[in-house]
Protein backbone atom coordinates (compact mmCIF):
# COMPACT_ATOMS: atom_id res chain seq x y z
CA UNK A 1 0.00 0.00 0.00
CA UNK A 2 1.15 3.37 -0.94
CA UNK A 3 1.63 5.59 2.11
CA UNK A 4 0.22 8.96 1.23
CA UNK A 5 0.61 10.95 4.85
CA UNK A 6 2.25 13.83 3.94
CA UNK A 7 3.63 16.33 6.45
CA UNK A 8 0.99 19.24 7.45
CA UNK A 9 3.05 22.50 7.93
CA UNK A 10 0.65 24.06 10.27
CA UNK A 11 0.09 22.92 13.65
CA UNK A 12 -3.58 24.43 13.80
CA UNK A 13 -6.16 25.89 11.45
CA UNK A 14 -5.77 29.63 10.48
CA UNK A 15 -8.84 31.74 11.74
CA UNK A 16 -10.10 32.44 8.15
CA UNK A 17 -10.33 28.40 7.49
CA UNK A 18 -12.00 27.66 10.99
CA UNK A 19 -14.31 30.45 9.85
CA UNK A 20 -15.18 28.68 6.34
CA UNK A 21 -15.45 25.25 7.85
CA UNK A 22 -17.50 26.40 10.88
CA UNK A 23 -19.73 28.23 8.23
CA UNK A 24 -20.24 25.24 6.06
CA UNK A 25 -20.50 22.63 8.67
CA UNK A 26 -23.58 24.92 10.08
CA UNK A 27 -25.29 25.31 6.87
CA UNK A 28 -25.31 21.75 6.41
CA UNK A 29 -26.49 19.97 9.05
CA UNK A 30 -26.95 23.24 11.90
CA UNK A 31 -23.98 21.81 14.15
CA UNK A 32 -22.66 25.17 15.69
CA UNK A 33 -18.84 25.12 15.76
CA UNK A 34 -18.22 28.00 18.27
CA UNK A 35 -14.37 29.31 18.44
CA UNK A 36 -13.71 27.11 21.72
CA UNK A 37 -13.41 24.17 19.41
CA UNK A 38 -10.91 25.73 17.16
CA UNK A 39 -8.39 23.08 18.25
CA UNK A 40 -10.59 20.14 18.68
CA UNK A 41 -11.42 20.65 14.48
CA UNK A 42 -7.44 21.43 13.84
CA UNK A 43 -7.42 17.81 15.27
CA UNK A 44 -9.69 15.93 13.66
CA UNK A 45 -9.03 17.77 10.36
CA UNK A 46 -5.19 16.85 10.06
CA UNK A 47 -5.75 13.57 9.96
CA UNK A 48 -7.39 13.81 6.52
CA UNK A 49 -5.67 16.49 5.40
CA UNK A 50 -2.70 14.70 5.89
CA UNK A 51 -4.31 11.04 4.05
CA UNK A 52 -5.81 13.17 1.18
CA UNK A 53 -2.27 14.23 1.01
CA UNK A 54 -2.76 17.97 1.43
CA UNK A 55 0.19 20.33 3.35
CA UNK A 56 -1.94 22.65 4.51
CA UNK A 57 -5.79 22.98 6.13
CA UNK A 58 -6.75 25.39 3.55
CA UNK A 59 -5.74 23.32 0.14
CA UNK A 60 -7.94 20.94 2.04
CA UNK A 61 -10.65 22.56 2.50
CA UNK A 62 -10.38 24.70 -1.08
CA UNK A 63 -10.91 20.96 -2.82
CA UNK A 64 -13.63 19.64 0.30
CA UNK A 65 -16.14 22.83 0.39
CA UNK A 66 -15.91 23.53 -3.38
CA UNK A 67 -18.19 20.23 -3.58
CA UNK A 68 -20.87 20.03 -0.58
CA UNK A 69 -22.25 17.34 -2.17
CA UNK A 70 -18.61 15.34 -2.63
CA UNK A 71 -17.93 12.07 -0.33
CA UNK A 72 -14.95 14.27 0.85
CA UNK A 73 -17.55 16.53 2.22
CA UNK A 74 -19.64 13.05 4.14
CA UNK A 75 -15.94 12.69 5.65
CA UNK A 76 -15.83 15.92 7.23
CA UNK A 77 -18.89 15.93 8.80
CA UNK A 78 -18.49 12.40 9.70
CA UNK A 79 -15.29 13.31 11.43
CA UNK A 80 -16.25 16.55 13.28
CA UNK A 81 -19.33 14.91 14.95
CA UNK A 82 -19.47 13.06 17.76
CA UNK A 83 -21.07 10.26 18.38
CA UNK A 84 -20.89 8.89 21.66
CA UNK A 85 -23.58 6.78 22.84
CA UNK A 86 -24.19 3.54 24.91
CA UNK A 87 -26.81 0.88 25.59
CA UNK A 88 -28.97 2.17 28.20
CA UNK A 89 -27.42 5.56 28.23
CA UNK A 90 -29.37 8.31 30.83
CA UNK A 91 -31.43 5.13 32.15
CA UNK A 92 -34.49 7.16 33.88
CA UNK A 93 -35.69 8.08 30.52
CA UNK A 94 -36.31 4.08 29.61
CA UNK A 95 -37.59 3.68 33.48
CA UNK A 96 -40.23 6.20 32.18
CA UNK A 97 -40.98 4.28 29.27
CA UNK A 98 -41.17 1.47 31.29
CA UNK A 99 -43.26 2.56 34.20
CA UNK A 100 -45.14 5.61 32.96
CA UNK A 101 -46.05 5.50 29.29
CA UNK A 102 -46.09 1.96 28.04
CA UNK A 103 -48.69 1.48 30.67
CA UNK A 104 -50.39 4.42 29.36
CA UNK A 105 -50.20 2.83 25.67
CA UNK A 106 -51.36 -0.72 26.84
CA UNK A 107 -54.29 1.23 28.38
CA UNK A 108 -55.20 2.86 25.76
CA UNK A 109 -54.37 0.56 22.96
CA UNK A 110 -54.08 -2.80 24.19
CA UNK A 111 -57.16 -4.00 22.73
CA UNK A 112 -57.47 -4.58 19.20
CA UNK A 113 -55.38 -1.22 18.19
CA UNK A 114 -52.10 -2.61 19.38
CA UNK A 115 -49.24 -0.28 17.61
CA UNK A 116 -46.18 1.93 18.81
CA UNK A 117 -44.28 4.51 16.48
CA UNK A 118 -41.42 5.90 17.65
CA UNK A 119 -38.45 7.54 15.90
CA UNK A 120 -34.81 7.62 17.65
CA UNK A 121 -32.93 11.13 15.67
CA UNK A 122 -29.60 11.15 15.77
CA UNK A 123 -29.66 7.49 16.74
CA UNK A 124 -25.38 7.28 16.03
CA UNK A 125 -24.49 3.88 16.28
CA UNK A 126 -27.76 2.11 17.90
CA UNK A 127 -27.38 1.61 20.90
CA UNK A 128 -30.44 4.05 21.98
CA UNK A 129 -32.94 2.72 19.31
CA UNK A 130 -32.08 -1.27 20.61
CA UNK A 131 -32.47 0.21 23.84
CA UNK A 132 -35.60 1.41 23.17
CA UNK A 133 -36.58 -1.99 21.39
CA UNK A 134 -35.75 -4.20 24.87
CA UNK A 135 -37.62 -1.80 26.75
CA UNK A 136 -40.75 -1.74 25.15
CA UNK A 137 -40.50 -5.72 24.57
CA UNK A 138 -39.41 -6.55 27.94
CA UNK A 139 -42.77 -4.32 29.53
CA UNK A 140 -45.95 -4.89 26.98
CA UNK A 141 -47.85 -7.46 27.59
CA UNK A 142 -47.39 -10.36 24.89
CA UNK A 143 -45.01 -8.12 22.51
CA UNK A 144 -45.25 -10.18 20.03
CA UNK A 145 -49.13 -9.66 19.39
CA UNK A 146 -48.00 -5.44 19.08
CA UNK A 147 -47.16 -3.87 15.76
CA UNK A 148 -43.86 -2.02 16.39
CA UNK A 149 -42.21 0.32 14.03
CA UNK A 150 -39.34 2.13 15.29
CA UNK A 151 -37.67 4.94 13.13
CA UNK A 152 -33.68 5.32 13.84
CA UNK A 153 -32.14 7.97 11.53
CA UNK A 154 -28.77 9.87 11.38
CA UNK A 155 -26.69 12.42 9.13
CA UNK A 156 -23.90 9.79 9.57
CA UNK A 157 -24.08 6.70 6.81
CA UNK A 158 -20.85 5.48 8.61
CA UNK A 159 -22.52 5.36 11.84
CA UNK A 160 -26.00 3.86 10.61
CA UNK A 161 -23.89 1.12 8.51
CA UNK A 162 -22.51 -0.17 12.65
CA UNK A 163 -26.16 0.95 13.44
CA UNK A 164 -27.75 -1.83 11.05
CA UNK A 165 -25.37 -4.29 11.29
CA UNK A 166 -26.11 -4.41 15.27
CA UNK A 167 -22.70 -6.08 16.17
CA UNK A 168 -20.73 -4.78 19.59
CA UNK A 169 -17.63 -5.61 20.80
CA UNK A 170 -18.35 -7.18 24.55
CA UNK A 171 -17.04 -4.01 26.56
CA UNK A 172 -20.16 -2.11 24.75
CA UNK A 173 -22.54 -4.26 25.89
CA UNK A 174 -21.20 -4.82 29.48
CA UNK A 175 -24.05 -2.43 30.93
CA UNK A 176 -26.56 -4.71 29.84
CA UNK A 177 -27.71 -7.03 32.32
CA UNK A 178 -26.73 -10.82 31.71
CA UNK A 179 -30.13 -11.65 31.67
CA UNK A 180 -31.22 -9.37 28.62
CA UNK A 181 -28.22 -10.44 27.07
CA UNK A 182 -28.66 -14.17 26.82
CA UNK A 183 -32.32 -12.76 25.68
CA UNK A 184 -31.69 -10.47 23.11
CA UNK A 185 -28.33 -11.02 21.69
CA UNK A 186 -26.27 -13.61 20.34
CA UNK A 187 -22.36 -13.89 21.70
CA UNK A 188 -19.88 -13.97 18.03
CA UNK A 189 -16.54 -12.89 17.28
CA UNK A 190 -15.45 -9.61 15.61
CA UNK A 191 -12.68 -10.93 12.42
CA UNK A 192 -9.78 -9.87 14.72
CA UNK A 193 -10.89 -12.42 17.43
CA UNK A 194 -12.50 -9.95 20.12
CA UNK A 195 -15.55 -11.08 21.70
CA UNK A 196 -19.12 -9.52 20.63
CA UNK A 197 -22.40 -9.61 20.45
CA UNK A 198 -25.25 -8.86 17.75
CA UNK A 199 -28.38 -8.11 18.57
CA UNK A 200 -31.34 -10.50 17.13
CA UNK A 201 -33.02 -10.44 14.68
CA UNK A 202 -36.38 -9.79 17.07
CA UNK A 203 -35.42 -7.02 18.08
CA UNK A 204 -33.62 -5.80 14.61
CA UNK A 205 -36.67 -6.18 13.07
CA UNK A 206 -38.41 -3.99 14.73
CA UNK A 207 -36.35 -0.86 13.40
CA UNK A 208 -35.33 1.33 10.08
CA UNK A 209 -32.62 2.86 9.56
CA UNK A 210 -32.64 5.70 7.92
CA UNK A 211 -30.15 8.95 6.74
CA UNK A 212 -31.73 11.77 7.69
CA UNK A 213 -30.17 15.27 8.31
CA UNK A 214 -32.75 16.91 10.83
CA UNK A 215 -32.28 20.56 8.79
CA UNK A 216 -34.21 18.59 6.09
CA UNK A 217 -37.53 17.88 6.00
CA UNK A 218 -38.01 14.48 7.64
CA UNK A 219 -38.25 11.75 5.64
CA UNK A 220 -40.46 9.57 7.88
CA UNK A 221 -44.58 10.18 8.91
CA UNK A 222 -45.95 10.54 12.12
CA UNK A 223 -47.82 10.57 14.85
CA UNK A 224 -45.01 9.13 15.95
CA UNK A 225 -45.87 7.86 20.01
CA UNK A 226 -42.55 9.34 21.39
CA UNK A 227 -39.19 10.78 19.86
CA UNK A 228 -35.82 10.77 21.19
CA UNK A 229 -34.01 13.34 20.37
CA UNK A 230 -30.89 13.35 22.78
CA UNK A 231 -27.29 14.52 23.01
CA UNK A 232 -27.92 16.17 19.27
CA UNK A 233 -29.54 19.68 19.90
CA UNK A 234 -26.68 20.37 22.29
CA UNK A 235 -24.51 21.00 18.88
CA UNK A 236 -27.16 23.26 18.05
CA UNK A 237 -27.51 27.11 18.30
CA UNK A 238 -31.09 28.14 20.06
CA UNK A 239 -32.53 28.83 16.45
CA UNK A 240 -31.79 25.61 15.40
CA UNK A 241 -33.03 24.07 18.45
CA UNK A 242 -36.20 26.39 18.22
CA UNK A 243 -37.57 25.06 14.62
CA UNK A 244 -36.43 20.92 15.33
CA UNK A 245 -38.30 21.02 18.66
CA UNK A 246 -41.52 22.93 17.23
CA UNK A 247 -40.93 20.38 13.78
CA UNK A 248 -41.12 17.43 16.28
CA UNK A 249 -44.31 18.95 17.95
CA UNK A 250 -45.90 18.37 14.88
CA UNK A 251 -44.38 14.65 14.00
CA UNK A 252 -46.02 13.70 18.13
CA UNK A 253 -49.41 12.78 18.41
CA UNK A 254 -51.72 14.65 21.03
CA UNK A 255 -49.94 13.65 24.02
CA UNK A 256 -46.88 12.32 22.34
CA UNK A 257 -43.61 12.53 24.12
CA UNK A 258 -40.10 14.29 23.56
CA UNK A 259 -36.93 12.82 25.56
CA UNK A 260 -33.80 15.31 25.38
CA UNK A 261 -30.09 14.73 26.42
CA UNK A 262 -29.45 15.51 30.11
CA UNK A 263 -27.40 18.34 29.52
CA UNK A 264 -29.98 19.58 26.91
CA UNK A 265 -32.93 21.89 28.62
CA UNK A 266 -35.30 23.77 26.50
CA UNK A 267 -34.67 27.27 28.18
CA UNK A 268 -34.59 30.04 26.63
CA UNK A 269 -36.38 27.98 23.22
CA UNK A 270 -40.15 29.04 22.73
CA UNK A 271 -42.06 25.78 21.78
CA UNK A 272 -45.70 24.62 22.87
CA UNK A 273 -44.76 21.32 24.72
CA UNK A 274 -45.65 20.50 27.96
CA UNK A 275 -42.82 19.93 30.54
CA UNK A 276 -43.40 16.66 32.15
CA UNK A 277 -39.76 16.11 34.24
CA UNK A 278 -36.25 17.61 33.43
CA UNK A 279 -35.70 16.47 29.40
CA UNK A 280 -38.89 14.92 28.86
CA UNK A 281 -41.97 16.98 27.09
CA UNK A 282 -45.23 16.45 26.31
CA UNK A 283 -47.04 16.87 23.18
C1 LIG B 1 -23.73 12.21 20.53
S1 LIG B 1 -24.63 11.33 19.33
C2 LIG B 1 -26.13 10.95 20.23
C3 LIG B 1 -26.54 9.51 20.10
C4 LIG B 1 -27.75 9.11 20.94
N1 LIG B 1 -28.91 9.89 20.60
C5 LIG B 1 -27.45 9.22 22.41
O1 LIG B 1 -27.93 10.13 23.09
O2 LIG B 1 -26.71 8.38 22.93
C6 LIG B 1 -25.17 12.64 18.23
C7 LIG B 1 -25.57 12.15 16.85
O3 LIG B 1 -26.26 13.20 16.18
C8 LIG B 1 -25.96 13.13 14.80
N2 LIG B 1 -26.26 14.43 14.17
C9 LIG B 1 -25.63 15.62 14.31
N3 LIG B 1 -26.17 16.55 13.52
C10 LIG B 1 -27.20 15.95 12.86
C11 LIG B 1 -28.15 16.40 11.90
N4 LIG B 1 -28.17 17.64 11.45
N5 LIG B 1 -29.05 15.49 11.44
C12 LIG B 1 -29.04 14.22 11.89
N6 LIG B 1 -28.16 13.73 12.79
C13 LIG B 1 -27.26 14.59 13.27
C14 LIG B 1 -24.47 12.77 14.81
O4 LIG B 1 -24.06 12.20 13.58
C15 LIG B 1 -24.37 11.81 15.98
O5 LIG B 1 -24.43 10.46 15.58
Amino acid sequence: MINVLTTLQETEISDADFKRVAQAVYKHCGIHLTDAKRQLVSARLAKRVRAMGYKTYREYLDSVLANPNGEEFTILIDSLSTNLTSFFRENDHFIFLKTKLIPLIVQERGGSNRYIRAWSAGCSTGEEPYTIAITLMESLPQPASWDIKLMASDISTKVLAQASAGTYTADKVQVVSPQLKAKYFEPRKMPDGTPAYTVNPTIRNLITFKYANLMEPFPFQGPMDFIFCRNVMIYFDKPTQEKLVNRYYQMLRPGGYLFTGHSESLTGVKHPFKYVQATIYQR
